[in-house]
């Protein structure tokens, strides 16, 4: 028998939180954030069914998981997040109809230099204070008679991203920067163009950013950008569930210690499980005593510190829990919310870390 750790993906779960975006944001088409090989989640059965769903756009960052989705026959548009890095990939952008995000005059002055002539969409993406990538007023300036030459062969759509949708500051003050900055271009269609700016908080909170294209991402997967509110309460499903078995077991006395360091120390007699899931298969090593982790039906807590293929879990309440019984690392009953939280991290990273070894991983994909 292989090691018992396994990831599920459940697809029904990813459809109803499709379901539930669109019910959110009913006038505002879906790009799916997909980038990360859909978030750790393997991006071409994830693709599959946001298609059957009738999702008309992904978005990604890597070109050659966006070839491989082209090459295996998706046609939705297909939106590079962080457009192209060098004037080699424009041919490859053109020949399989991806959409750069325009971010950087460096950018435009590569479109120039290669004359392209086949790019049919571009996204221009408005730095309205995340201060990441996007074009400030005077870049926008800079770069806006160069994409005129475009106008007569590709059409644009305006996109910025939220710093703090998430938060307490909210998305107002990048709503107002982002409008002001549409508002000074000189192109006088500019105000017609398509917007895109809702992340999955700005999906769920603020309606008025939704405009013609939202880009959900952790949502999708089932999880809540918000740490006031979880992922059962925004109404979604985990899309990823982590299990594993216990395969061993130890009966502590008063003073036994537990795994490296010894952080863990029995104050009486107590049941501890073996779980075959350490930091080499994604689990957070970060993950403190108490980490919430599911054993048999039943809630109860990490105890010491996560090894590279092991951690332990309390069973003292748990006595019919013995070697081989069903461990849930998170996912359905578990939430991974809850469990990047008490390692100090957010879900996102959890679900990319997931390890290549954990089995039903290694064949998701491309
Ligand atoms: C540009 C952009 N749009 C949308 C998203 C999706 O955000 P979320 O996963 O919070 O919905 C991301 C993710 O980081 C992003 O980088």
């Amino acid at each position: 028998m292989p090691r018992p750790i396994l990831a599920k993906i459940d697809l029904a779960a990813l459809e109803h939180n499709v379901g539930q975006i669109k019910a959110l944001a009913p006038s505002a088409q879906i790009l799916a954030v997909l980038k990360a090989n859909a978030y750790g989640h393997g991006i071409k059965r994830i693709a599959h069914v946001l298609s059957k769903a009738g999702v008309p756009g992904f978005a990604l960052l890597e070109i050659d998981a966006a070839i491989r989705l082209r090459e295996s026959g998706f046609t939705q548009r297909i939106v590079l997040l962080e457009g192209f890095f060098s004037i080699d990939e424009l041919p490859l952008m053109e020949h399989y109809e991806l959409e750069p995000v325009i971010h950087s005059v460096d950018q435009v002055r590569m479109l120039m230099t290669h004359k392209s002539r086949g790019i049919k969409h571009m996204w221009i993406k408005l730095n309205t204070g995340m201060n990441r990538l996007g074009l400030t007023h005077s870049q926008l300036r800079e770069v806006e008679p160069l994409l005129h030459t475009y106008s007569d062969q590709c059409t644009f759509t305006w996109m910025s991203h939220f710093s703090q949708a998430d938060q307490l500051k909210g998305v107002d003050w990048q709503l107002e920067k982002f409008n002001q900055l549409i508002g000074c271009s000189a192109n006088p269609l500019a105000s017609r163009w398509p917007k895109s700016l809702a992340n999955s908080a700005a999906v769920l909170r603020y309606p008025q950013t939704h405009f013609e294209w939202i880009r959900p991402g952790l949502m999708l997967y089932g999880s809540s950008p918000f740490l006031d509110q979880s992922a059962h309460e925004l109404k979604l499903r985990p899309v990823m569930s982590l299990t594993s078995q216990v395969i061993a077991i130890q009966d502590l006395q008063a003073g036994d210690q537990v795994g490296y360091g010894g952080l863990y120390e029995a104050t009486g007699c107590e049941r501890v499980g073996i779980v075959a899931c350490g930091y080499a298969d994604g689990y957070p090593r970060h993950a403190l005593t108490g980490t919430p982790v599911k054993v048999a039906h039943t809630m109860t807590r990490t105890l010491g510190r996560v090894s590279m293929d092991m951690l332990c879990v309390d069973l003292t309440r748990i006595p019919d829990a013995g070697v081989g019984t069903q461990v849930v690392l998170w996912g359905e009953g578990n939430s991974i919310d809850a469990v990047a939280a008490s390692a100090g991290t957010v879900s996102y990273e959890l679900m990319c870390a997931l390890s290549a070894r954990v089995s039903g991983f290694e064949s998701v994909d491309l």
